[in-house]
């Protein structure tokens, strides 16, 4: 329930795109938003009211004139009670007539009355969105402040392919709860290791662990989130990437070191959320081993490199969080982790709370001493370690 208690107007204008607005109302819902829609004459080719009002559980709006408003005042009224305003899709009629200020229709003109900020979604064909009048207009409205939601690329429903798509409404919301978050790392490079390792034995066979990627890769969605430009090393996870946020894939900790330390000198934030081996296989089989070639083999072990470590190590380096996974002493283990590795902040976590699961229990460690997190999904935990990074490094 990321949105939980947002009041968003949701403005459709007419577009074939409209009809995922209707999921997006869904969406929006699920998160907590309440969602008041505001439908043009256009869009009304497309989707009918009836399907918004089902959806969002409210009268749609489509008239500045509607006899509802005791007022007479539609455009106004509405804006005035939203904490934003989304239009999706966002058709190049609409684009022109909001950057150039138009207030012929009750969307247009609540939006030039609004006082709350606006997010559109442009969607319209490749042509459209490419041509000169439109780029004018939405460089002109991102001048103005308006955030510009995409488009994707992708082939259209003329036929065509090329830039124009709207966002997917899944898109859309997490551009939506990515507006909402303060933006205590805005301009702030974070680089984010997540996941396991994987030390081959063989081309198919090798050792990892139960590192789900979840605890890195919500940490990685709430820097961005915060404003940063976020670099994910992810070792072998099944969760896709963040969006926004720019995914190196590894295998093993060798990979992950080079991945690492050609980006850590440019970044302002390391976090070392991998649960990185801590040895890989010496004498790894260049083919598939066989059972048949002569008893059990051989599985020869040999340090890896201590990445976090060596970034702390760096001479103007980044500002380096650690993570610790323990089973017992969490606060003397990951303490002394933090001393030996001279690191200022350390996550820990017991490995029952912290391994696989959707919830963690975080314990954050640095100079002035212990500071418990209450339980909590990992995404949650994650703000909250974002923000506790901000303020350790003067951001917030
Ligand atoms: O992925 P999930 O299923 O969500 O699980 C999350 C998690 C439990 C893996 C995560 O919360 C966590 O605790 N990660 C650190 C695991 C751990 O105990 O690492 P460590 O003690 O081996 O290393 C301590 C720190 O040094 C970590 O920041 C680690 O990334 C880093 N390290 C360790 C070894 C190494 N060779 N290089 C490193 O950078």
């Amino acid at each position: 329930m990321e949105l939980q208690g947002k009041r968003i107007v949701l403005g459709v204008t007419g577009g074939i795109a409209a009809y995922k607005a209707a999921e997006l109302v869904r969406l929006l819902g699920k998160q907590g938003a309440e969602v008041q829609v505001a439908m043009t004459e256009a869009a009304m080719h497309f989707v009918t009211p009836t399907t918004f009002q089902a959806l969002s559980g409210r009268p749609v709006f489509t008239d500045q004139w509607d006899a509802r408003m005791p007022n007479a005042m539609a455009h106004i009224d509405l804006s005035r009670q939203a904490d934003c305003i989304v239009v999706a899709p966002a058709s190049a009629d609409f684009l022109a007539r909001a950057a150039h200020g138009f207030a012929d229709g009750l969307l247009a003109t609540m939006v030039l009355a609004r006082d709350c900020p606006l997010l559109v979604a442009p969607a319209m064909n490749r042509q459209m969105w490419e041509s000169p009048a439109t780029q004018r207009n939405v460089a002109q409205l991102a001048a103005d402040g308006v955030a510009i939601l995409g488009p994707a690329c992708g082939e259209q429903a003329c036929g065509e392919v090329g830039a124009g798509r709207m966002l997917e409404p899944e898109e859309i919301v997490e551009e939506v709860v990515a507006f909402f978050a303060p933006k205590v790392l805005a301009g702030r490079r974070v680089l984010i290791t997540a996941g396991p390792t994987f030390e081959a034995i063989d081309p198919v066979r090798g050792i990892t662990n139960l590192s789900s990627g979840r605890m890195g890769y919500a940490v990685a969605r709430a820097a961005r989130h915060a404003g940063a430009e976020v670099t994910l090393v992810s070792g072998p996870v099944g969760i896709p990437a963040p969006q926004g946020v720019d995914r190196i894939d590894v295998l093993g900790a060798l990979d992950m070191h080079a991945a690492v330390m050609a980006r850590a000198q440019a970044a302002d934030i390391f976090i070392g959320v991998a649960a990185v081996a801590d040895y890989r296989v010496a004498n790894a089989a260049g083919h598939k081993l066989k059972k048949d070639e002569g008893g059990i083999p051989p599985v020869e072990l040999i340090e890896n490199p201590d990445i976090l470590a060596e970034v702390a190590a760096l001479t103007d380096g980044p500002f380096c969080v650690g993570f610790a996974a323990e089973s017992h002493n969490l606060e003397e283990y990951a303490q002394a982790k933090r001393r030996r590795k001279n690191i200022p902040l350390i996550a820990g976590n017991l490995i029952q709370d912290g391994f696989g699961s959707d919830d963690n229990r975080l314990v954050l460690f640095d100079d002035t001493g212990a500071h418990p997190l209450t339980p909590a999904p990992k995404s949650v935990l994650a703000r909250q370690l974002v923000e506790h990074i901000a303020k350790l490094t003067g951001a917030a």
